[in-house]
């Protein structure tokens, strides 16, 4: 199998409550918040369609219907802008409707990131035999870790979850893996995985990223798992009992950055990164932080 084609659905869960962007996410989902011009969610979603999926499941929760909004064509908009010789702003209009095909899952109630994904199982067809999971919280950079991770699932089989080495110190704020070394330094064979351990229990130094490649079967292990951590049905659970079971489960070391928009702190620092690289307002960000910081 071509390593593009490994998967052709990507579920983006977007369902939670947003409690760290509190007041604003009473009313604007924290998915839809722009790094400089452009919400988290198309990122995102155009790192899926780079990767080869051609088809992106949303789970929203009942009132969250703008971020699925976003991805549908506005005719009126484009005619206006079009009559008004506005084309770049009617590509940037146009650029997420025609990234991929966006379909909905409802989550009802936040029950945890493992229900939410299991809320997309009726989405899938019969030929989804793995699909990728992008949490849009997570902006994994540069992109292209999808594809490696379909690579090692050609070559491997099962599931491939994406991790990054994180300095020892840092360690107890992450999901920590269980590895055993590959013949690819950047290949691991995953053991088990403990949630925010203390630094000299972790297991490794190689902690979970929200980017996931779930062998089919994982729909079934989200079924039997019970609630865990917070009450909440967990993902990391469904996918321990894959490895229990034994299914190959991997992990891929992500050599990069990562920016964490989920709070408004990781979320600034992500909007600060892309606006210096921008061409339009880099500059001038730049000479002004600059200022600000000698103040
Ligand atoms: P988070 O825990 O980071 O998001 O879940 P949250 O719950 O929305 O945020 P806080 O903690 O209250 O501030 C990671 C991803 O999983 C989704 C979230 O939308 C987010 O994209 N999620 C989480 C669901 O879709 N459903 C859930 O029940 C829980």
């Amino acid at each position: 199998m071509s390593p593009s084609l490994a998967f052709k659905t990507a579920i983006v869960p977007a369902a939670g409550l947003g409690t760290r962007f509190l007041p604003t996410t009473k009313a604007v989902p924290k998915e839809l918040l722009p790094v400089v011009d452009t919400p988290g969610i198309e990122l995102v979603a155009a790192e899926a369609a780079d990767a080869g999926a051609t088809r992106l499941v949303i789970v929203t929760s009942p009132g969250k219907d703008a971020v699925v909004e976003y991805f549908r064509p506005q005719p009126e908009l484009e005619e206006t802008l079009n009559a008004r010789g506005k084309t770049e702003l009617l590509a940037k209009v146009r650029r997420a409707p025609a990234l991929l095909t966006v379909e909905t899952a409802i989550q009802e109630q936040a029950l945890g990131l493992g229900h939410a994904v299991a809320c997309a199982e009726p989405n899938l067809d019969g030929d989804d035999d793995a699909v990728a999971v992008l949490l849009p919280d997570d902006l994994v950079l540069p992109t292209g870790v999808l594809k490696r991770m379909a690579q090692v699932r050609a070559e491997r089989g099962g599931s491939v979850l994406c991790a990054f080495d994180i300095p020892v110190e840092q360690i107890s704020a992450y999901g920590v893996f269980d590895v055993e070394d590959t013949a690819d330094e950047d290949v691991k064979v995953v053991r088990g995985m403990v949630e925010k351990p203390a630094a000299k229990d972790a297991p490794s130094t190689f902690a979970a990223a929200g980017r996931y490649l779930l062998d089919r079967a994982v729909f079934d292990a989200l079924k039997r798992i019970t609630p865990g951590a917070g009450g909440e049905l967990q993902l990391t659970d469904a996918i321990a009992m894959l490895i229990a079971e034994g299914a190959p489960v991997h992990v891929v070391v992500h050599r990069g950055g990562r920016h964490d928009l989920g709070n408004p702190g990781g979320f600034l620092r992500a909007a600060v990164d892309f606006a210096l690289d921008h061409p339009e307002y880099g500059p001038d960000l730049r000479e002004w932080l600059r200022d600000r910081i000698k103040d």
